[in-house]
């Protein structure tokens, strides 16, 4: 690997939640091959670990941590956990969550509040904790992920799913402009269907593509990986409060 490529990310620290699999494992992934140290959080400590352990051996610094984005009374603390292993955080993408698949009639008090937590809820909490380090920093990245189902409403995924990613979007505005001030962006990524192992849950993986993506194939989540690179990084320094499809053309 060139030194150039590493030196886009140089020195800065990215926290990735959901680091353990599928979009969040790219993301990490990615980060890590541009020069950012990574850290992989993630409710599933084995997956972020063996992440972590694959990035160290490729000779990037990399680290894994459990943590639930749903546990509200321990986020702060979470948070402050991860600054203290690099000692700053300069990336924050927001990968963590769940898919729904209710249909309306089924959607319940219990459900929904699930779905609120995981997707929407501890996204801002997460991301207010970061903040305040950004703040100090004077300086931060903010990525989230939202959906296609957060633009366009729940097809495959459900609608309590969809509203959450809707949230997301208007999530990722406020921090974009509360962050302003502090040279803090904050910008959300929209997938389309990507394979990942929650996307092969979704009834439209087994549906050929070709009969409904102009690109003719499902993304990959290197795919998304690639856009939050760009929201990560300076190549977007005079980008804030953007979201960008990333669906093989679905959206057309
Ligand atoms: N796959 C798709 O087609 C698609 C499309 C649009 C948006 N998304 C969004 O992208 C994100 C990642 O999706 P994916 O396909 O990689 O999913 P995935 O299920 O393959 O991976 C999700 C990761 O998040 C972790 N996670 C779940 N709950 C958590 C919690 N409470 N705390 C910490 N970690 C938790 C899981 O352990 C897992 O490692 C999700 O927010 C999803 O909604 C995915």
């Amino acid at each position: 690997m060139s030194d150039s490529k590493k030196e886009l990310l140089a020195g800065r620290v990215a926290l990735v939640t959901g680091g353990g699999q599928g979009i969040g494992e790219a993301c990490g992934r990615i980060l890590a091959e541009y020069g950012a140290k990574v850290i992989l959080a993630d409710l599933n400590e084995k997956t972020a670990q063996a992440v972590a352990d694959s990035l160290k051996a490729q000779g990037s610094e990399a680290a894994a941590m459990m943590f639930d984005v749903a546990d509200f009374p321990h986020i702060r603390e979470k948070v402050a956990q991860a600054r203290s292993i690099f000692g700053r955080i300069d990336i924050l993408v927001n990968v963590a969550g769940i898919a729904g698949t209710f249909s309306i009639e089924e959607i319940t008090f219990e459900s929904w509040d699930r779905m609120m937590d995981i997707d929407l809820k501890s996204m801002f909490f997460v991301s207010q904790a970061v903040f305040e380090i950004m703040k100090e920093q004077r300086y931060g990245k903010m990525v989230h992920m939202s959906s296609l189902a957060g633009q366009r409403g729940g097809r495959s995924a459900d609608a309590s799913y969809a509203i959450a990613k809707a949230g997301a979007l208007n999530l990722s505005m406020g921090f974009a402009l509360a962050g302003a001030e502090y040279h803090i962006t904050s910008n959300a990524v929209c997938p389309g269907n990507i394979l990942t192992p929650m996307g092969k849950t979704m009834s439209w993986s087994h549906v050929d593509p070709k009969t409904y993506i102009p690109l003719g194939r499902y993304g990959c989540a290197e795919d998304i990986a690639k856009a939050v690179l760009f929201y990560a990084s300076d190549l977007s320094d005079y980008v804030t409060g953007d979201s960008m499809k990333v669906n093989g053309g679905i959206y057309m």
